[in-house]
């Protein structure tokens, strides 16, 4: 009996993870459901277990929440400075402590800097949206991610379409920035997307051809979808791929690869505006012949 309490008790032991973190979990992990936090309603609730199970299990709360003095949120502690200049520029997306938002940039430099390049990274530093993702829009919650390979993750190739999908299959998105609001059907027509819901693991996913963190237009100069980006972002499976083979359409959908739409969208814009300068031309040339109507009138009547 005896041995069994000590087994369960070292087992609790090792659950409970860094001293500093178990000062916060007190609360955190007894506390359920939502409160109302600095910013809005927020969840109180960690699952210290969970925690203990993800990538970030060896740290303690505060290698993120570095605002936070150890214990109840009494003491506030020092920010790195990188970080705190960080947390004003993504500020638009915190719901509760831009900080620890922020964090991620000393322990993954590379994925940062591209994220913050990127059309996506633009919307929120640069355009103050809160419409582009940053980290937790395709990792999920801070606290609980896994590794890429396992089936959980946000990011493992079978969960990809769907987290890109909350996003690029959004009308309210497509009309504000005008995207293409039907990627995510397109892709899933494509011989690509139709294997992959058959549940294929060898096709690529959006990140295949787009990236994961430095994505750009689609249009860019450095594109991985357009001209010589494309012929190679094909060749990583396709070996040998020419330029010939990289014109098949990915989604086809508005784009250079589906020709005859593309050309359509860009006929009737510059039939709009040709029509618009015509009525603007012929109005000009009217008010010409009034004026000068007039002032041969006058001239006219002068006599
Ligand atoms: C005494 C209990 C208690 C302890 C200990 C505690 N918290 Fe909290 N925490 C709360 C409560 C209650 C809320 C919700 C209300 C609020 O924001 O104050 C909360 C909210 C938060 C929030 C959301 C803040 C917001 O305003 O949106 C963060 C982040 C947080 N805690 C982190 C921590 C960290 C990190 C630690 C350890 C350094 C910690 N907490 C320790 C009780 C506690
Ligand atoms: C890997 C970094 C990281 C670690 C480690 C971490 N957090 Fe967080 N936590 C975040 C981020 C990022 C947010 C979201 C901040 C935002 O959106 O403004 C967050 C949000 C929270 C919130 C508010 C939840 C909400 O709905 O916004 C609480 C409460 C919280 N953390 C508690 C903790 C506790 C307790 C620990 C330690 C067991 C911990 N965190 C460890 C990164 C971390
Ligand atoms: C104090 C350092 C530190 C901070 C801060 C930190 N991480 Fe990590 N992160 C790690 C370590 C260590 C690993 C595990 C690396 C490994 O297993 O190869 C990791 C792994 C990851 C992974 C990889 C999962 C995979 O597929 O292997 C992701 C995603 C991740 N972190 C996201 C974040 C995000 C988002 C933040 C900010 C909210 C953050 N990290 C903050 C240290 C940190
Ligand atoms: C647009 C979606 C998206 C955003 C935003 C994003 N990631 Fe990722 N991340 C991915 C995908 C997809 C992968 C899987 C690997 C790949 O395709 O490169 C990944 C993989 C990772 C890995 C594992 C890398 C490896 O090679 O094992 C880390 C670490 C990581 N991300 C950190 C971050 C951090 C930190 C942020 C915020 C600065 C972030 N990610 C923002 C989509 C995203
Ligand atoms: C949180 C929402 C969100 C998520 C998740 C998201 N995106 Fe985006 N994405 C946007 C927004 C918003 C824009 C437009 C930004 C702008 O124009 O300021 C955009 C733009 C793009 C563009 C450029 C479109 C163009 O005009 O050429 C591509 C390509 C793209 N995203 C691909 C992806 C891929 C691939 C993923 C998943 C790995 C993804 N996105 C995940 C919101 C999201
Ligand atoms: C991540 C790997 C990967 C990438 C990147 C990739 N493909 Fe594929 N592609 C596949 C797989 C796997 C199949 C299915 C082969 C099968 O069923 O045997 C496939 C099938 C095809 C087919 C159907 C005919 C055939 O050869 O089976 C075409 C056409 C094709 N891909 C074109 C492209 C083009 C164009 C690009 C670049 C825009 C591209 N692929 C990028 C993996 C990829
Ligand atoms: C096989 C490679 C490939 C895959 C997989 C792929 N794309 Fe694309 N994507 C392209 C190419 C090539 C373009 C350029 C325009 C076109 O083809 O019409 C593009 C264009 C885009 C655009 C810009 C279109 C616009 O007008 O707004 C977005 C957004 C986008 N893709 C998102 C996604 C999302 C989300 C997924 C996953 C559901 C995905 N892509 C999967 C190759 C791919």
């Amino acid at each position: 009996m005896v041995r069994y309490v000590l087994l369960l008790l070292t087992v609790a032991f090792l659950y409970v993870p860094v001293a500093e973190s178990s000062e916060c979990l007190l609360c955190h992990s007894a506390m359920q459901g939502k409160m109302e936090g600095r910013k809005g309603v927020v969840e109180v609730h960690v699952d210290a277990k969970r925690v203990v199970d993800s990538v970030h299990g060896v740290l303690g709360c505060t290698d993120c929440h570095f605002s936070y003095g150890s214990g109840p949120h009494s003491a506030a502690a020092a920010v790195p400075v990188e970080v705190a200049k960080l947390a004003k520029k993504v500020a638009v997306k915190g719901t509760s402590d831009p900080v620890a938002l922020s964090a991620c940039v000393q322990c993954h430099p590379a994925e940062y800097e591209a994220l913050t390049g990127s059309v996506h990274g633009e919307n929120v530093l640069r355009k103050k949206q809160a419409d582009g993702p940053l980290c937790l829009d395709c990792h999920g919650s801070p606290h609980y991610i896994v590794p890429e390979t396992d089936a959980e993750s946000e990011v493992n190739h079978a969960n990809v379409v769907h987290t890109c999908g909350k996003c690029h299959g959004d009308e309210r998105l497509a009309e504000k920035y005008g995207l293409d609001g039907h990627v995510v059907e397109m892709y899933e027509s494509s011989f690509h997307g139709k294997k992959f819901l058959l549940g294929h693991t060898k096709v690529p996913v959006c990140s295949d051809c787009h990236g994961a963190h430095g994505i750009t237009r689609w249009d860019a100069p450095d594109s991985t979808v357009i001209g010589e980006g494309k012929v190679k972002t094909c060749g990583k499976c396709h070996t040998g791929a020419t330029p010939k083979f990289a014109a098949a359409p990915a989604h086809a959908h508005v784009g250079k690869d589906n020709p005859i739409p593309y050309y359509s969208a860009k006929g009737l814009t510059a039939l709009v505006i040709g029509t618009f300068l015509f009525i603007f031309m012929h109005v000009l040339l009217d008010m010409y012949a009034e004026v000068r109507d007039r002032l041969s009138r006058k001239k006219k009547g002068g006599h």
